[in-house]
């Protein structure tokens, strides 16, 4: 009987695993070491937790080039903080533009305002490779647009948005980005590019732990509050605070995740934006190439790892993507992913809608010998 293979991880983005040994020694050591509600009383844990999270702020806002840390938000993860923005920044009348790849994080809050009557939506077509031509942003640009969502790396092709362009038309509107599939793979300089609303999860790229992310806010972008409490802050009113970031954090943080994503984004700094990209889009790119000598096997996105994160859909000639992730969990403990990915839109675009793609998704951890042991398990499947 063969030795069956270690099992192999490829859905890095759903969310990150293994995360790096550091994070969980941050998490362990804090959580053994002090209690964890920072801000609210003067005793030393609660300055340890204080100073936890505040290092957590100064290193976020310098990995994403925002030079006032106390605009960097953390919250839940990043579907909290793209409701938080479209929920707090959209007035009734406003219209909006975004494109053709985002998630439904993005997609249900708008088409709930929309479907309020409170919003108009835009929605910029995408390429079969799931391109977003800005061209096609200068189209849909009104005078009442006050706010463009752009999916920076697409979740479902991997395919990676024109940003640089994307934000040099915004003109008078805001601009907002979904960074969940890009940050910790690209570099992403949030005042350079003129960024008002950054969104980030913390436990996929991030390499941080689930219940983490945040928003980066742009200067002078005025946002309320979308929770109130307490803040250990201006405790003597009854009145939410009116400074960032105390007024956007009410409750206790979790002080614990955010040590442990800070652990991931040390990591990432230490180890390399480019070392980290180079060697996930090796994998991309060797496992592009092995698809193509697979019969039947059709590829989403572009063709090669240029334009790409490390995200590859394809669907499987005459099988289903349920079959195929089913078999390549359960006979070769391979765990990708298959359906639509939370972004019905992007099938919508791509042609694969309702059944969707099988998703295989590359992280830091993952090594060449587990791709050609996946690409083996497809042949198989393939011709079986
Ligand atoms: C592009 C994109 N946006 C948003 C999300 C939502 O991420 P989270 O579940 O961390 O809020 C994801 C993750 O699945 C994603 O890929």
């Amino acid at each position: 009987m063969p030795t069956p293979h270690p099992p192999v991880y490829f859905d890095n983005a759903a969310t990150s695993f293994p995360k790096p040994e550091q994070v969980a020694t941050a998490m362990d050591v804090l959580l053994r070491s002090t209690a964890l509600s920072p801000g609210r009383a003067a005793h030393a844990f609660s300055l340890t937790a204080g100073r936890v999270i505040f290092a957590a702020r100064e290193l976020l806002a310098a990995f994403f080039g925002c030079p006032d840390s106390s605009r960097v938000i953390f919250t839940a993860n990043v579907t909290e903080a793209l409701n938080v923005g479209i929920f707090g920044l959209l007035r009734p009348g406003d219209h909006v533009i975004a494109t053709g790849t985002e998630h439904n994080s993005v997609m249900r809050p708008l088409r709930h305002l929309e479907q309020q009557g409170r919003i108009t939506v835009s929605v910029l077509p995408v390429s079969a490779a799931g391109e977003t031509d800005p061209a096609d942003l200068v189209r849909c640009r009104r005078p009442g647009t006050r706010l463009i969502v752009v999916n920076h790396v697409s979740n479902v092709t991997g395919t990676v948005a024109p940003l640089a362009e994307l934000a040099a038309l915004k003109e008078g509107a805001l601009l907002m980005v979904d960074a969940a599939q890009s940050a910790g793979l690209f570099e992403l300089d949030a005042t350079g590019l003129g960024i008002d609303f950054l969104a980030f999860t913390g436990h996929k790229g991030l390499l941080g732990p689930t219940g983490t992310g945040g928003f980066v806010l742009g200067p002078g972008i005025d946002l309320p509050p979308f929770k109130m409490g307490g803040t250990g802050s201006a405790s003597e009113r009854e009145l939410q605070p009116d400074f960032a970031p105390d007024c956007y954090e009410a409750g206790t943080p979790n002080t614990l995740g955010i040590a442990g994503l800070a652990a991931g984004v040390r990591f990432i700094q230490e180890t390399g934006l480019t070392t980290i990209r180079s060697h996930e889009l090796a994998l991309t790119s060797r496992f592009l190439d092995g698809l193509s000598q697979i019969k039947g096997i059709m590829v989403y996105g572009l063709p090669t790892r240029a334009g790409r994160g490390a995200v590859v859909s394809f669907r499987p000639g005459g099988k289903s993507v349920d079959e195929v992730a089913y078999r390549l969990d359960r006979e070769f403990a391979i765990m990708a992913r298959a359906g639509l990915h939370c972004a019905p839109l992007a099938h919508r675009g791509l042609g694969t809608f309702p059944e969707g793609t099988v998703r295989v998704s590359f992280g830091f951890f993952n090594t060449t010998d587990e791709v050609e042991y996946c690409l083996d398990a497809l042949a198989r499947i393939a011709g079986a």
